[in-house]
């Protein structure tokens, strides 16, 4: 037989069998966990656990402060992690190795020398090289858009290319931190100076990863504040001359081994069944790495902590990661990705939280219709802490290769209005966390991921994955 034939016909009596959802018995099924998941909101919100999420990152982040790849502090704020995950009496407690890339800053300055002297607060960005001892000193032109950058290419050679683009929201503009150098070396500038991706500014330059190019030269790039890519526009528009004199030590070093954390509460009736809860543990190397992605990371080790701290037990298994090196670019989680590969029939769903853990209003989640039909269900049982929304998106870096491989992905949904004045620079401290905040947040994680756990199936979701996957093996 064709084998794409039989492909449809295993399709066809899949779908036929295991996706016919009886949904008044699965609504049955979910509102019987409302105890539980009360229980669950009792003991984060206004119980013992009160507070002990904010309290553990508090500890964490005054310890250790931000956790850089590639650095031996990052690498000690693992091994803390897995004593602490071991104390709390979790399961399967261990690092698993990936290969990350080792960036370091160095020192860094730069100065505006005409039309007057004046320091630019900046931050130089992730894989950028440095200048050399000896700095780059070069006349600035000023671009708002990367077509301005384009049309006027001729004047670009030899020049610091400092972008002044509008703030689109941040998915939109990032790219001018991405692409900004690569895109100004290709017209022969010296160096880049990228307005930071902010919808807010008080004075300070946000940080981030870049992508060079292949087969262009690259060149040192870095984030200056909003008020002084503003200004120089303005300078810029009066006809001044302007000379910047940048000085960047930053150098990429060889890649070193660091691990993603993980520790689990074993499933009692299907342990090679999972739903899967994260954030990253890795930070930039400004604030403390308290918001990005300490929260996130801390609320999904407080998830199974909540578990355990009940005595619960799901059926399926519950596991924690802690990614390393997401932020130059999910390195921690694509490797792990690659060495679990073979779990993708068997991860029921696959959640990350790394957009703030403000006060929670839900869960954004990505599934097919069915899977979202369940999951409002599960949601209903948050809404004694007001927190029933299930929107469309979930979305994350470091749960991106399990989703396109058609595991459903969850996010969490929260009042991250404001996260984008702190991101990545040092204002991103324990001071912008707020522990009620977090109860909820951990309740939410904590009641989502073991209500998917338990059901009696894993969530639905299109056949095809599936099916195709097991066929071509
Ligand atoms: C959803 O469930 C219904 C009822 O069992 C089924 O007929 C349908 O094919 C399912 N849809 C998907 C996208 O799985
Ligand atoms: C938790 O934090 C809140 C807000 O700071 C505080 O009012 C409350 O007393 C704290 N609870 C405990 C148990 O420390
Ligand atoms: C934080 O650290 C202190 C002392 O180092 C310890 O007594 C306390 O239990 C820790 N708090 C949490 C929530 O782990
Ligand atoms: C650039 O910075 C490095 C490191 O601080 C320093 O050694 C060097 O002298 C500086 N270069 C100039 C030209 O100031
Ligand atoms: C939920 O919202 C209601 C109504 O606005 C409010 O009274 C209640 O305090 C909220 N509960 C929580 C846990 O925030
Ligand atoms: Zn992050």
């Amino acid at each position: 037989m064709d084998w794409k034939i039989l492909i449809a016909l295993l399709i066809f009596q899949h779908s036929s069998v295991s996706f016919q959802l009886d949904f008044a018995n699965i609504r049955r099924e979910i509102a019987g966990y409302q105890d539980i998941a009360n229980q669950i909101i009792d003991l984060s919100v206004y119980g013992a656990a009160q507070n002990q999420s904010y309290n553990r990152l508090a500890n964490f982040t005054d310890m250790f402060g931000y956790r850089l790849a590639g650095t031996v502090n990052l690498e000690n704020a693992i091994d803390y992690m897995l004593q602490e995950l071991q104390a709390d009496k979790l399961e399967n407690v261990h690092g698993e190795k990936a290969e990350v890339p080792h960036w370091v800053r160095g020192e860094e300055y730069a100065t505006m020398l005409k039309p007057r002297v004046h320091s630019l607060p900046m931050l130089g960005l992730g894989y950028s090289v440095g200048t050399g001892p000896k700095g780059i000193q070069a006349e600035v032109i000023v671009v708002r858009s990367f077509d301005e950058l384009e049309a006027r290419a001729a004047e670009i050679p030899g020049k610091i290319v400092v972008y002044n683009q509008d703030y689109l929201g941040y998915g939109i503009s990032v790219e001018y931190r991405a692409l900004g150098a690569a895109k100004a070396a290709k017209h022969g500038a010296v160096a880049s100076l990228i307005r930071s991706i902010t919808p807010l500014s008080v004075d300070s330059p946000h940080t981030g990863m870049q992508d060079y190019a292949q087969g262009i030269k690259q060149i040192p790039t870095a984030c200056i504040t909003v008020e002084d890519a503003e200004m120089m526009w303005r300078m810029a528009q009066r006809g001044e001359i302007i000379e910047v004199f940048l000085n960047m030590s930053a150098q990429n070093l060889p890649n070193v081994m660091s691990r993603n954390t993980v520790a689990e509460i074993k499933g009692s009736t299907y342990p090679d069944q999972t739903v899967l809860v994260s954030g990253h543990l890795d930070s930039w190397d400004v604030g403390q790495g308290a918001m990005d992605d300490g929260g996130g990371a801390f609320i999904s080790w407080q998830a199974l902590s909540l578990v355990r701290q009940l005595g619960l037990r799901p059926k399926r298994t519950l596991r924690m990661v802690l990614w390393t090196a997401e932020e130059f670019g999910g390195v921690g989680s694509e490797a792990y990705f690659k060495d679990h590969q073979n779990e993708v029939d068997t991860m029921s769903l696959v959640m990350e939280s790394d957009e703030g853990t403000f006060t929670p209003s839900g869960i954004q989640f990505t599934g097919n219709a069915n899977a979202t039909k369940i999951m409002t269900e599960v949601l209903k049982l948050l809404k004694p802490i007001n927190a029933s929304i299930l929107d469309k998106q979930g979305d994350g870096t470091d749960i991106g290769p399990w989703m396109s491989a058609g595991v459903p992905g969850a996010s969490l949904r929260n009042a991250n209005d404001n996260y984008f004045y702190y991101h990545h620079t040092n204002g991103d401290t324990m001071t912008v966390q707020d522990p009620i905040a977090m109860n909820l947040c951990s309740a939410v994680w904590a009641v989502t991921a073991f209500v998917v756990a338990d059901m009696d199936d894993m969530l639905p979701r299109d056949s095809d994955h599936v099916h195709i996957r097991v066929k071509v093996h």
